[in-house]
C-alpha cells in the first residue's frame, strides 16, 4: 500500500489516574452518554473497549476507549512493547489533587510519548479546587494551555455528567494537533488483544483492537499463542459485525484458547498456517518460561 491507501482512524484512549479519582465512573459516563447510537435490542456488553461519537466543529468524530478493569491493559501492553494508546486521559480528583499514582501515570504516559489530556474530576464537590490541580501538575511539567503550556485541562464531573462533551473535544483536538492517526484499511488485519476470557457458552472470547487493515468474519488469525478462524465478531452492543477497521474494537469468537492482554494478532492465509504459527509461538513461550524458571 502507498500513502493514498491511508485513512484517518480514531484515536485510542486510555484513562489513567490515582485510586478512586473516578476512572471507572468517567468511563461509564462516557459510554452511557456517547456510545454510537444503535437501534434498541442490542444488549450492551462489557467488551473492554468501546467507541464513542463526539461532535467537533460540526463533524462527527469517533474515539476509541480502552476500558479494562484496573487498567492493566496499558501496563501489560507496555511491558510487551506494544503500544495501544494514542492519548491518555489523566483523571485527577479536584478535591484530592495530585497523588502518587497520578505522578506514576503521568510518567508512564511521558515514557511512552503519549500526549495527555487532563480531566479534573469531581468538580461538583464543594471542596473541589481545580486551580490547585493545575498548579500541581505544572510543577510536574504538565502545563495547561491557559498557562502557556500545551496540555488541555477540562473540569468535569463524571457523577453529574458535566463537560464530558468538552473532554471528548479536547481529545480530538489534541489528536489533531499532535498525532498523525492514519492507517491502511485495505490489508490483512493486525492489532492487539485488549482482554480475553473463556466463556462457558461461547468458548474463548477475545476483545481485540484492530490497528491496521480490516478484520473480517472468516479470517484465519493467530492471537498470541492462540489461533482460529473468526466465527463471529460482536461490537460493544453485542451486535454481530462483519468487519472491523482500524481503531475498531471487536469481540472475536472462534479462537482455540484465550490469549493475554497485550499480545498481538495477525491474519494469515489459512487455518493450517495459523495453527503452525501458533504452535511455534507456544513452543517459544514455553521455552522462555522454562529458561526463566532455571534462573
Ligand atoms: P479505582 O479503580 O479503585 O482506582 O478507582 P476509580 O478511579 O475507578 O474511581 P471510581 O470511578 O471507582 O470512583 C471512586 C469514587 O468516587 C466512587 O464513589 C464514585 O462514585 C466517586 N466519583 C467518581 N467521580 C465522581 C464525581 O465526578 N463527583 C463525585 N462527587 N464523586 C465521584
Ligand atoms: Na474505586
Ligand atoms: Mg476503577
Amino acid at each position: 500500500g502507498d500513502e493514498s491507501d491511508l485513512a484517518i482512524r480514531p484515536p485510542v484512549v486510555t484513562v489513567m489516574g490515582h485510586v478512586d479519582h473516578g476512572k471507572t465512573k468517567l468511563l461509564d459516563a462516557l459510554r452511557k452518554a456517547n456510545v454510537v447510537a444503535k437501534e434498541a435490542g442490542g444488549i450492551t456488553q462489557h467488551i473492554g473497549a468501546y467507541q464513542v461519537a463526539a461532535e467537533v466543529d460540526g463533524d462527527e468524530r469517533r474515539i476509541t476507549f480502552i476500558d479494562t478493569p484496573g487498567h492493566e491493559a496499558f501496563t501489560a501492553m507496555r511491558a510487551r512493547g506494544a503500544q495501544a494508546t494514542d492519548i491518555a486521559i489523566l483523571v485527577v480528583a479536584a478535591d484530592d489533587g495530585v497523588m502518587p499514582q497520578t505522578v506514576e501515570a503521568l510518567n508512564h504516559a511521558k515514557a511512552a510519548n503519549v500526549p495527555i489530556v487532563v480531566a479534573v474530576n469531581k468538580i461538583d464537590k464543594p471542596e473541589a479546587d481545580p486551580t490547585k490541580v493545575r498548579g500541581q501538575l505544572t510543577e510536574y511539567g504538565l502545563v495547561p494551555e491557559e498557562y502557556g503550556g500545551d496540555a488541555m485541562f477540562v473540569d468535569v464531573s463524571a457523577k453529574s455528567e458535566l463537560n464530558l462533551d468538552k473532554l471528548l473535544e479536547a481529545v480530538v483536538l489534541t489528536a489533531d494537533a499532535s498525532l498523525d492517526l492514519r492507517a491502511n484499511p485495505h490489508q490483512d488485519a493486525q492489532g492487539l488483544v485488549v482482554e480475553a476470557h473463556l466463556d462457558r457458552g461461547r468458548g474463548p472470547v477475545a476483545t481485540v483492537l484492530v490497528q491496521r487493515g480490516t478484520l473480517r468474519v472468516g479470517d484465519s488469525i493467530v492471537a498470541g499463542p492462540a489461533h482460529g478462524r473468526v466465527r463471529a465478531m460482536l461490537d460493544e452492543h453485542g451486535d454481530n459485525i462483519e468487519a472491523a477497521d482500524p481503531s475498531r474494537p471487536a469481540m472475536v469468537l472462534g479462537l482455540n484458547a484465550a490469549p493475554s492482554a497485550g499480545q498481538n494478532f495477525i491474519v494469515v492465509e489459512d487455518d493450517r498456517m495459523a495453527r503452525q504459527i501458533a504452535e511455534k509461538r507456544e513452543a517459544r513461550e514455553r521455552a522462555a518460561m522454562q529458561a526463566k524458571r532455571r534462573v
